[in-house]
């Protein structure tokens, strides 16, 4: 822990609830998808002050396919708009932009978008914001698992060297800290899929707000609470 009054280092969002919001206003989900993403820039911003040093946010997983033909190129397209409006901005703000997740069903455009990004934000050491888009805690660790099963086949791991500090090594998240603090907003008190085994001791706080509502002050706020809490990890208190 880092931040100003010990708040959370590690900050990852579950951003819920786009679709809700615009049908409370009788509009097309993709319409909260864009008010949605608006959010994040102002989220973004105000984690110097927070100590947020890592943000992750989960902007699209791999059971999200099963949405309609629609709603999935619009988000699509939503990501690549995304990428080429903020890049100068993020890079101008010292933000470091990293992805997570399985790149393969993604397309050719997006992907180009994604590699400048975080070349283009590679060498700044502001906030580390992570998108995980096309991600899922499952795939991750299958993928992961899958190169390390290669290592042992090709000599390079032995099994007995196996432990819990392994794995991580393999995970898409391999350079950063595990989250301290893991929310979901929209109400919704579940974490689909999202940094299982990173969250093994993360806080969590399920709020009623929906995404394109959240903003710096409530996330404030959130970190403010996150310091009250006793974290323990297992032991007790001398
Ligand atoms: C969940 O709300 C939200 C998503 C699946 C997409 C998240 C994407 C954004 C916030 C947009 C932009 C992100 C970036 C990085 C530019 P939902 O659609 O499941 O809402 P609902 O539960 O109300 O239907």
């Amino acid at each position: 822990m880092s931040g100003p009054d010990c708040g959370p280092r590690h900050v990852a969002i579950i951003m819920d609830g786009n679709g809700r919001w615009a049908q409370a206003r009788g509009r097309p989900r993709l319409f909260g998808h864009h008010a949605g993403a608006r959010r994040v820039r102002e989220v973004v911003e105000c984690c110097p002050a927070l100590g947020v040093k890592y943000l992750t946010i989960f902007a699209f997983s791999t059971e999200n396919w099963k949405r309609t033909q629609v709603e999935v190129a619009g988000l699509m397209s939503l990501f690549r708009r995304y990428i080429s409006k903020e890049m100068k901005a993020l890079a101008a703000k010292n933000v470091r932009v990293r992805f997570i997740g399985d790149r393969v069903r993604l397309d050719a455009k997006l992907i180009n978008l994604m590699d400048a990004l975080e070349r283009e934000t590679a060498e700044n050491d502001g906030t580390h914001l992570t998108i995980a888009l096309n991600y899922g805690s499952r795939d991750e660790v299958a993928r992961a698992i899958r190169r390390l099963a290669q290592d042992v086949a090709d000599g390079r791991l032995d099994p007995a060297d196996v432990d819990e500090e392994t794995l991580p090594r393999y995970l898409d998240t391999h350079v950063l800290p595990d989250p301290d603090l893991v929310i979901r907003t929209s109400g919704e008190a579940r974490i689909s899929n999202f940094l299982l085994w990173q969250s093994a001791y993360a806080e969590y706080e399920f709020i009623d707000t929906l995404w394109p509502d959240f903003t710096a002050e409530e996330l404030a706020a959130l970190c403010q609470s996150y310091g009250r809490r006793d974290r323990r990890f297992g032991a007790v208190k001398p």
